[in-house]
């Protein structure tokens, strides 16, 4: 077997099938793993592999925005169904299969982003993965389980991985590098049967992802990435502290958040009269930048008073001004909160 090609560099494709055994519990071999040029080039395959303009997927309702867009470019119908604090509700996910069927559809994948969901922060429990496996099986639909957070979780503890759990195949399972070492390495992969994997090969137009980032990857990860981890992630977990400190102290109840079981964002609620997409204009023009909850969901009506803040690059100093400055402008367009850093702001009653 050739170290290089374009199923990517074997000694990151034998680090991964270790690691993924240790952290996901998947037990597979370098040559049922594609390296790919970030998990977005993942999707491309996949999408690429499956779907077909006037096709229905399953997808999270708030999900990330970048398949999202994908979907929608593609001309595949997104049905989405709703999280609660443990992740997909299972409950949404029969009924909305079991009209599909009734309707004659057969949705071509279910898309989940199981362990730390973005934007939720959720880890879809055991239990429940269990119930997707089985409701996966019973209506014939494949899972796509992408796992890009799985290395951010707080205590580090997580489920398997979907992948791992299934034992009758019918998951592919994508992960990356961009969010444990760097978002500009371009280093994704693909885990999945080579029947699956390489039809995604072909589809693959660039003969292979770039071999030195792969090369420097692989040197670096076999001795270091364990170590490395557990550092990444109590600066995080910091750095939501920070945000979350900040959140309460400017905006008061106006904000309400669950606290997400690891990753780099956040995602709040706030008053119904606050449309996020408009919020966003008015926080860039004042050098702060959040993502609209629209943009995040496939229930824009659900989403318009919902944002994501990111956490990860900013400094804590950088988290405390943004937000402050960002409910400094949501006040003087929407009128909430009343109170800022818990002082109520006097009305002015006379000029
Ligand atoms: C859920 C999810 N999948 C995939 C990606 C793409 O990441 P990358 O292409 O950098 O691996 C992201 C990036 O934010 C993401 O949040």
């Amino acid at each position: 077997m050739a170290s290089s090609g374009p199923q990517g560099y074997l000694p990151l494709r034998e680090f991964l099938a270790k690691k993924l055994e240790r952290d996901a519990g998947i037990e597979t071999a370098a040559d049922e793993i594609l390296i790919v040029s970030g998990s977005l080039q993942a999707l491309d395959l996949v999408n690429a592999m499956l779907l077909a303009r006037g096709d229905t997927v399953i997808i999270e309702r708030d999900t990330y925005q970048g398949a999202l867009n994908r979907l929608t470019r593609a001309g595949v119908h997104a049905v989405g169904i709703p999280l609660d604090q443990d992740g997909m509700r299972m409950d949404a996910l029969a009924q909305a299969l079991a009209e599909l069927k009734h309707r004659g559809i057969t949705p071509k994948y279910i898309y989940t982003i199981p362990t730390v969901q973005n934007p939720t922060g959720t880890i879809l429990p055991e239990c429940r993965r269990v119930e997707l496996l089985n409701l996966s099986q019973q209506y014939g639909v494949p899972i796509f389980e992408d796992d890009c957070y799985a290395d951010l979780i707080w205590d580090g503890k997580r489920p398997p991985a979907l992948y791992a759990m299934s034992k009758n195949g019918g998951v592919i399972h994508i992960g990356s590098f961009s969010k444990s070492i760097a978002p500009a390495l371009r280093v994704g992969f693909i885990v999945a049967p080579w029947a699956a994997l390489s039809r995604m090969l072909a589809l693959k137009t660039d003969a292979g992802s770039g071999a030195l980032e792969q090369m420097v990857l692989a040197e670096y990860c076999a001795p270091h990435f364990a170590e490395h981890v557990p550092k990444l992630t109590r600066g995080l977990r910091a750095k939501l502290d920070t945000m979350m400190e900040t959140l309460n102290e400017q905006f008061g109840t106006s904000a309400e958040f669950d606290q997400p079981k690891g990753g780099i964002f956040l995602w709040v609620k706030l008053p119904d009269n606050v449309d996020t997409l408009k919020l966003y204009q008015a926080a860039l023009a004042a050098g702060v930048s959040i993502n609209p909850g629209p943009e995040w969901s496939t229930d824009k009506a659900y989403a318009r008073n919902r944002l994501r803040l990111c956490f990860a690059s900013p400094s804590h100093e950088q988290i405390r001004q943004g937000v402050a400055v960002l409910a400094e402008v949501c006040r003087r367009e929407f009128g909430v909160p009343a109170r800022i850093a818990n002082v109520e702001k006097r009305v002015r009653t006379s000029p």
